[in-house]
Parts: structure tokens; sequence; C-alpha cells
């Protein structure tokens, strides 16, 4: 059984640790913030994270997980220690890497020689060779460094470590890249070995092509508002080509989360350090950041000549099956509607105490019906499956208004018609009913 430290008990951190149990690792997750560190240690999950909180209790009662904030007692017995602090963007886009390699300098106070780091965490390509520099400096002997970017996403994190397409695993030394990949031993999927700067620049290629098709289909939605034709079946249309695939086509708000923002602005950067223009980046940052205020503009409309108007906004989250709202399309459009003296209703099934905290002045309510009491427009903003099957019925009786902006292409549009709804993509067309619901990502 291999002993191994997980810095950073966040998203990334807590999914790796456990599933690192789960894979028969000795594992110990090292969290810097107290509060969160006493959750941990009292059997308490910070995040939601759907399996994770079995595999938590699962292991955490074998002995196999802990917690602590003891690097001194962690380090010594671990013979790999993972990375997997947060790397927030920098106000100029780049990665701030300044937590990663705080907490290298720590982890290199008690290493052993021979210990294995593993960066975990999105970093920029060439942070392996600083942590490298700081392996020399340390004097302590046989340390390798090693990259192996994580590719979970929130709400499917613990399939994506456990049954993932691939593991990447960035090594400057045969002898490192395959004792990483042995860890993984259990999981079926090929390892794909490359050089540590391959490893991490390809990490932000992956989240900048998923992104990238993201805002394409979006540059499609706008021209099909105008030129009358259905996004959604043109995504069915095209994902259906094997080259192209289904996934990541659905039109609609756009993205969010804490990482394909943060991680397209870091590629710019990256093109810029190195002499790059990054044309198709900067032009998928832009679509991106379009959506939300289209769907501003859209519930603007709509609510224009009303005394007192207010929109009902359904879903915080940046996508279902998280509670995580960091940079999620919700907050800016209810952002924008503050400022237009616009009052806000909203729901979410689990992201309202995290939205509550950074936006305490609009109305939140546990049941999504209230939310339509008066208003004037709805925003469905997260696809979450309880706000398909809600009785729009209901909803359209309560409500003041009749317009929804579907900013996810997922409600029923035939059924929502005939209730007396008109039902906008955030483009702006009317959606017709006679399609067939768009093939879900
Ligand atoms: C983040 C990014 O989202 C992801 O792209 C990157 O790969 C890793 O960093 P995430 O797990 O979402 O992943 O970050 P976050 O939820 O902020 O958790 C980071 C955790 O590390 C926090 O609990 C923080 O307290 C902890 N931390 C940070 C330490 O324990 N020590 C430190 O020095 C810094
Ligand atoms: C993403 C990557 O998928 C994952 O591989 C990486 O490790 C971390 O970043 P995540 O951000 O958790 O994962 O969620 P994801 O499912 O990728 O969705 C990202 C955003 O794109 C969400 O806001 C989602 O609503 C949006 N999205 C996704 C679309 O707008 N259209 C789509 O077709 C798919």
């Amino acid at each position: 059984m291999t002993t191994v430290s997980v810095i950073g008990a966040g998203y990334v951190g807590l999914v790796t640790g456990a599933c690192l149990a789960e894979l028969g690792h000795q594992v110990v997750g090292i969290e810097c913030d107290r509060s969160r560190l006493a959750m941990l240690c009292s059997g308490e999950l910070p995040i939601h994270e759907p399996g994770l909180d079995e595999l938590f209790a699962k292991h955490r009662a074998f002995g196999r997980l802990c917690f602590t904030d003891d690097y001194a007692a962690a380090i010594p017995a671990s013979s790999f220690a993972f990375i997997a602090v947060n790397t927030p963007a920098r106000l100029d886009g780049r990665a701030d890497t300044s937590f990663v390699l705080a907490a290298v300098r720590t982890v290199l106070e008690y290493a052993r020689p021979g210990l294995t780091l593993v960066t975990k965490s999105t970093v920029p390509a060439g942070t392996g060779d600083e942590i490298e520099r700081l392996v020399e400096l340390s004097g302590v002997p046989g340390v390798e460094v090693t990259a192996n970017p994580e590719f979970l996403r929130e709400g499917s994190a613990i399939a994506d470590f456990l049954q993932p397409d691939r593991i990447v695993v960035g090594a400057e030394g045969a002898a490192a890249g395959t004792r990483v990949a042995q860890l993984f031993a259990g999981v079926q999927a090929p390892v794909l070995h490359c050089s540590r700067r391959t490893a991490e620049l390809a990490k932000y290629a992956s989240n900048a092509l998923l992104a990238t098709r993201i805002s394409f289909m979006n540059e499609i939605e706008a021209i099909c508002a105008r030129a009358g034709a259905e996004v959604e079946d043109i995504a069915r249309i095209v994902g259906a080509d094997r080259r192209i695939g289904p996934a990541f086509l659905s039109a609609g708000l756009g993205w969010g989360g804490s990482c394909f923002p943060k991680d397209v602005r870091a590629l710019i950067a990256t093109a810029a350090d190195h002499g790059e223009e990054g044309a198709i980046l900067h032009a998928v940052l832009r679509v991106n950041r379009r959506q939300r205020e289209a769907a501003f503009e859209r519930l603007r409309e709509a609510v224009s000549c009303r005394d007192g108007a207010t929109v009902g906004v359904l879903g915080l989250a940046f996508k279902p099956g998280t509670d995580d709202i960091r940079e999620a399309p919700a907050l800016d459009v209810i952002g924008r509607l503050i400022e237009d003296g616009i009052r806000v209703r909203a729901h979410d099934p689990i992201a309202m105490p995290n939205a509550q905290r950074s936006l305490p002045h609009i109305g939140y309510f546990e049941d999504p019906y209230e939310v339509a009491d008066g208003c004037d427009a709805l925003l469905l903003a997260t696809e979450w499956p309880e706000y398909l099957d809600l009785d729009w019925r209901t909803m359209r009786r309560r409500m003041r208004g009749a317009v929804i902006v579907d900013g996810r292409h997922a409600l029923d549009v035939e059924r929502l018609t005939a209730l007396g709804f008109t039902c906008l993509s955030v483009g702006g067309r009317r959606r017709s009913a006679q399609r067939q619901p768009a093939l879900r990502r």
C-alpha cells in the first residue's frame, strides 16, 4: 500500500484523495483552511459532489483517508505528494501559481529522498521547471517532479477519475512517469506519457477546445436567431458526424465554472507570453461573454414596460449536479438585472447558500413555484432536471408575464407554447414547437 499526501482539499483535491484511497492507497489530505479542515475531520464534506460522500465515509472508516494541516507529520511518510491547491486567475488572466509553489516549498521542508511530486492542479507550461528549481534549492536528493493534470467535471468527478478517457503523465524521466502511472493500476484507461510541459499545456488545450465548441455553437445560435434555423437540430446534425461527436455542442448561456473561464484566459496569457496572438481564444472568450449580455437584453425587453418589473431565475449553479457558483452565468445576468432596477426572485436546488453570500439582495425561495409569483419573465439558467418536470401550467398562472428565456434550450417548447408561454433562446429566437428536444451533452 503506497502512502500519498494530497495538498489541497477542494473539488480537485478531495476527489483525488478519495479516489486514490478507493484504488487502495493510504491517503493523507493536507488542508490549510482551518474551518474546512475541521469539517473534514468531523466527517463532513465542504462541497457537494455526487458519490464523494460514500467514498469519503468508507475510506475514513477504513482509516485509509485522513486529513491534517501538519506537513511534518504527513510528508515524511509519503512516497507521493499530489499538489491540488487552487490556481486562481490573476487580473491579467495569468494563472496564479503562488499557492502551488508555496505548497511545494513546504512539502520540500519535510520530504524524504525519493519523494515524487505530482502536480494535479492546472498550471501553465513550465511550472514543473520552476518546481524543479525549488527541489534543487532544497537539496533533498532524488525528488522527481511530474505533472498529472485532472479532467474532472464537477457533478461527475468520481466517474471521471475512476473511468477516465485517458491518464496523462508528464515526466522528464521514464522511471518517474512509470511510478506515477502505477498509482492508477486499478484504472482501465490508456496512460499517455509525455513531457511535463506537454502535460501542463495539454490540460489548457483540452479545456479551451471544449469551450471553443460551445462558443462556436453559440455563434451558430446567433446566426440561427436571424436566419430562422434551429440550433438544436444543427447540433444533432453536426454531432452525428463521428469526427465531431455530440458532446459539448449545446448552445445557450455558455460556460462558467472554476475552470473554463480561468483556463481560457490563462492560455491567452501563455500565447501572449510566447508572442502568439491567440485569435481563436480571444473570440471564444468574447462570444461566451456576449451570451450573458444577450440573456440580460432578452429579459429587459420582456419586462421593460412593467412597473416593479420582476424576473424569476431558475438555477444559480454554473451547471446541474453541483453547488458551485464560480463564474456562473446566472450571477452575471442577475447582477445586470439588479443594476437596471429589475427585481429578481431565484431558486436553485443546492447552490442558494453559496449564491446568497455573493448576491444577498435578491429574493431566494426554496420552492420554484414561489419564484414564478408575480414575475414578468423567467430565465432558465441551469438545466436542473426538476425544472423540466415542473407543473408549467401552475407556473404560468402564478406569473404576471409569459416570457421564458430558456438559457439551456432544455424546456419542452411544445408544451410551454400550448400553455401560452413565449419561449426565447438567448439569441432571441422564438423557439418553435415542432422540433425534438436537442441531444443533451
Ligand atoms: C482548483 C481549480 O479549479 C482547478 O482548475 C485546479 O486544477 C486546481 O485548483 P479546486 O479544487 O476547485 O481546483 O480549488 P478549490 O476548490 O479552491 O480548493 C483548493 C483547496 O486548497 C482549498 O480548500 C484551499 O484551502 C486549499 N489550499 C490552498 C491549501 O490547503 N493550501 C494552500 O496553500 C492553498
Ligand atoms: C470542465 C471540463 O469538462 C473538465 O474536463 C475539466 O477538468 C474542468 O472543467 P466543469 O467545468 O466541471 O469541467 O464542467 P463542464 O461539464 O465541462 O461544463 C462547463 C460549462 O460549460 C458549464 O457552465 C456548462 O453549462 C457549459 N456547457 C457544457 C455548455 O454550455 N454547453 C455544453 O454543451 C456543455
